[in-house]
């Protein structure tokens, strides 16, 4: 079995650990959030960069045999870096579903809701470019998002106010597709329904990542009896909570919570 490391500014890379648990139980999952310091969508370029290579260093020297970088800010801004400094540990980064969305799209008209900091990236504007493709792509920071979200508020006014305020433009133009390009965003699935029902497909990454995470960990189908620990820069106990209501996962139930100082 593998002891493999998933990092988040805060809940929203649960979104991935969820699909890990699913697909590959019979691991050691320890989950970072830097809960203290989310969101890190409009921080620094600088300041992500190193916080992220903080944050993996941290999860490598607790024994990771793999690490998901579970964050399309993170991983825009900090995965090459990352991957220079941690050799001996394979890094899965994650990046918004521009791909899957141009197969997905028949008005060739594509919503991205990322950070500002993942749309205004080299490694965003390299995956566009680098896509041969006639859609058309509306590109919105969803900034606000993510502090609800870490709050546990997924649904209600203040979600739904900003929704209509980043959607709405995006099916004005024609968009029937968006990508959820940031990994808090997926747990507003429920809303982002809601209102926009049958007119709007959604793009959620999670599946493909943990898909990438299998190829590179020694033994994907190990039948061991696997374990979860949260830690959270911020108030592991807290998360934990959090992440049980979230998810409904039964491997959460056993998991253990941990507050670090990193
Ligand atoms: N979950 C993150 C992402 O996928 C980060 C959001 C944030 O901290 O702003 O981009």
């Amino acid at each position: 079995m593998s002891t493999i490391g998933v990092f988040d500014s805060g809940i929203g890379g649960l979104s991935v650990l969820n699909e890990a648990l699913i697909q590959s139980p019979g691991h050691h999952y320890l989950y970072l959030a830097d809960s203290a310091n989310a969101p890190y969508g409009e921080k620094s370029t600088q300041w992500v960069t190193d916080r992220s290579l903080l944050m993996c260093s941290w999860l490598a020297s607790h024994g990771c045999d793999a690490i998901v970088v579970a964050c399309n800010t993170a991983t825009a801004q900090a995965i090459s870096l990352i991957r220079q400094e941690l050799t001996h540990v394979p890094i899965i980064g994650v990046e918004p579903g521009i791909k899957p969305a141009t197969l997905k799209s028949k008005s060739k008209m594509i919503g991205v809701l990322a950070t500002q900091n993942t749309l205004i990236s080299d490694k965003f504007k390299q995956l566009l470019a680098s896509l041969i493709s006639d859609c058309e792509f509306i590109q919105q920071a969803g900034n606000g998002l993510v502090p609800l979200i870490e709050k546990g508020i997924l649904e209600g006014p203040q979600i739904e106010a900003l929704l209509h305020q980043y959607i709405d433009p995006m099916l004005a133009q024609g968009a029937d597709t968006i990508v959820l390009g940031c990994t808090h965003y997926p747990f507003l699935q429920a809303s982002i329904q809601k209102l926009y029902g049958d007119h709007l497909d959604i793009i959620d990454t999670s599946q493909a990542i943990v898909r990438q995470m299998r190829r590179l960990i020694k033994d994907p189908n190990s039948q061991e009896v696997g374990s979860v620990n949260v830690y959270s820069t911020l108030d592991g106990a807290a998360l934990l909570g959090l992440a049980q209501k979230l998810l409904g996962q039964a491997d959460l139930h056993k998991a253990s919570a941990h507050t670090v100082m990193i």
